[in-house]
């Protein structure tokens, strides 16, 4: 490959550049390229990969360059660049190299899944030299970059005008009213932030379809072939969504050596990236409840520590008997498994609107649960719902407290609990299922007993107390006399 013709003859041929061609940048490119209006440039690293890409895919009409000079002299102006590099020390590799050749007002998208704060440092520093930073989530997988992902772009407002309308060309489209699967989130790391919660939430979506998986066949006594058809059946209702209807696919299929569900020949060890510990992470620091999300990690973690399960399992001779369930029990699980997914939904925008309030985005709830709706992983029917709540009421305190989410939850009580309860009797692991409806119960009783917890608080460490009855700060003089003292 040559020095581009446009960059030889100094015509900016493209509107958008893809920097980083492996499987997701490359598949993202392709799309940018195969929508009307678009003239995409393309730069790897390796120029290897690029001229692949271009040989491969003619018909996307690639401008493509072998160094970041041409590259940059490649893209009309504003210069709009997304890179689609793997998170990390290569993203801020390849923004050094684009600040040195692009202009105050050229724009600078992150697409990989970078942590917030990096997205936040970056901004500012790429600002600082009259750039435009974006970090943008993109969620959808390999499918989702080439035909429709959900894209979760923050960085300022101003550099949406140019490239919300090139992000909104690529994103997938809502199924209720053909709406674009992307909005500017809010600024600096809105858009990572978000995206981190997505997949926080994939990961609570995720466990509480192993739990009842699980439940189904430990308890139920039915084949991965059965509860696939299970899922399948409740991929037509409220349950709606892209990861029923893979966990379905998965549990049909047949492994070709043994003959065996394909399931039963995966080792059970769960791996993750770490997106879903960073969700955990900062709703620890932010002091956001997130325990759907942090037993689906937790849960991971407990998968993984192969050799403490190895060690465990034999000196635990008792096991009990799984308990005696007639076919009743499918739809009690179902409904657990929407309960618990309310639940877990509740806690990921409670983080979302944590996020918000501490870093001062201007998140609005609603609009994010929208563009969730189609292309990226958890996209589901029930985000329809989601946003609806946040239509009736913008400043919801929690999912539940909408009528909608409530009634549904009420209506499922019973099921929630007898499952909940069955699992701890037949000594099934549900620690999504059961984590979630201690939040529920939390939230709906009259008293906690972190009350008594205060009072412990207040006689090993002085730590004080609030009362009930009239305002103030107290203290019991728990040592001496225990008479109390008001601060
Ligand atoms: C998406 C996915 C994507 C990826 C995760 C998986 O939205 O497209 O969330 O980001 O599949 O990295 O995460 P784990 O490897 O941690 O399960």
């Amino acid at each position: 490959m040559t020095t581009t013709d446009s960059a030889q003859t100094g015509v900016a041929a493209a509107n958008i550049g893809v920097v980083g061609l492996a499987v997701m940048g490359a598949n993202l490119a392709r799309n940018l390229a195969s929508r009307e209006g678009n003239t995409v440039a393309v730069f790897n690293r390796s120029p290897e990969r690029t001229r692949t890409l271009v040989s491969e895919h003619p018909e996307a009409g690639f401008v493509p360059s072998e160094t970041i000079a041409d590259f940059a002299a490649s893209l009309q102006r504003p210069r709009t660049a997304i890179i689609m590099v793997q998170a990390g020390a290569g993203t801020d590799a390849v923004i050094d190299q684009l600040t040195e050749v692009f202009e105050p007002g050229d724009i600078i998208v992150d697409g990989g899944n970078a942590l917030f704060t990096d997205t936040i440092r970056r901004e500012a520093a790429v600002r600082a030299k009259g750039l435009h930073f974006v970090g943008a989530g993109i969620s959808g997988g390999e499918e989702g970059a080439l035909n429709g992902p959900s894209i979760m772009p923050g960085g300022p407002a101003e550099s949406y005008e140019t490239l919300g309308p090139i992000l909104e060309s690529i994103a997938a489209r809502a199924p209720e009213d053909g709406s674009p699967c992307v909005t500017h989130i809010g600024t600096d790391g809105a858009g990572h932030f978000v995206k981190m919660v997505h997949n926080g939430i994939e990961y609570a979506d995720m466990q509480l379809i192993g739990e009842a998986y699980d439940l189904l066949r430990r308890v139920g006594g039915l084949s991965p072939e059965q509860i696939a058809d299970v899922f399948t059946e409740w991929n037509k209702g409220e349950l709606e969504s892209y990861l029923i209807e893979i966990t379905a696919e998965v549990l049909r299929q047949v492994d070709a050596e043994t003959g065996k569900p394909f399931v039963d020949i995966i080792l059970d060890r769960a791996g993750m990236k770490g997106t879903g510990t960073w969700t955990v992470q900062n709703a620890l620091s932010l002091g956001i409840p997130v325990s759907g999300i942090g037993e689906a990690v937790f849960a991971r973690g407990v998968s993984g520590r192969v050799e403490q399960r190895e060690a465990v399992r034999p000196t635990i001779t008792a096991r009990p008997e799984p308990a005696k369930v007639d076919e009743s029990f499918v739809e009690d699980v179902r409904r657990a498994l929407y309960s618990s997914k309310v639940i877990a939904y509740a806690q990921g925008f409670d983080l979302i609107l944590g996020g918000a309030e501490e870093y001062n985005w201007e998140i609005n709830p609603g609009a994010v649960a929208k563009i969730w709706r189609a292309g990226c992983i958890i996209r589901a029917r029930f985000l329809n719902r989601i946003a609806e709540a946040y239509d009736r009421n913008p400043r919801l305190q929690s999912l539940i407290a909408d009528p909608y989410f409530a009634g549904e939850v009420a209506e499922g009580d019973a099921a929630w609990r007898r499952v909940v309860a069955i699992a701890a009797q037949s000594g099934v692991p549900a620690p999504a299922f059961g984590a979630t409806l201690s939040y529920y119960d939390s939230l709906a009783s009259d008293r906690l007993p972190a009350a008594l917890i205060q009072g412990q608080r207040d006689f090993f460490g002085a730590h004080t107390y609030g009362r009930v009855d009239r305002p103030g700060v107290f203290h019991t003089n728990w040592s001496g006399d225990r008479n109390e003292v008001e601060q």
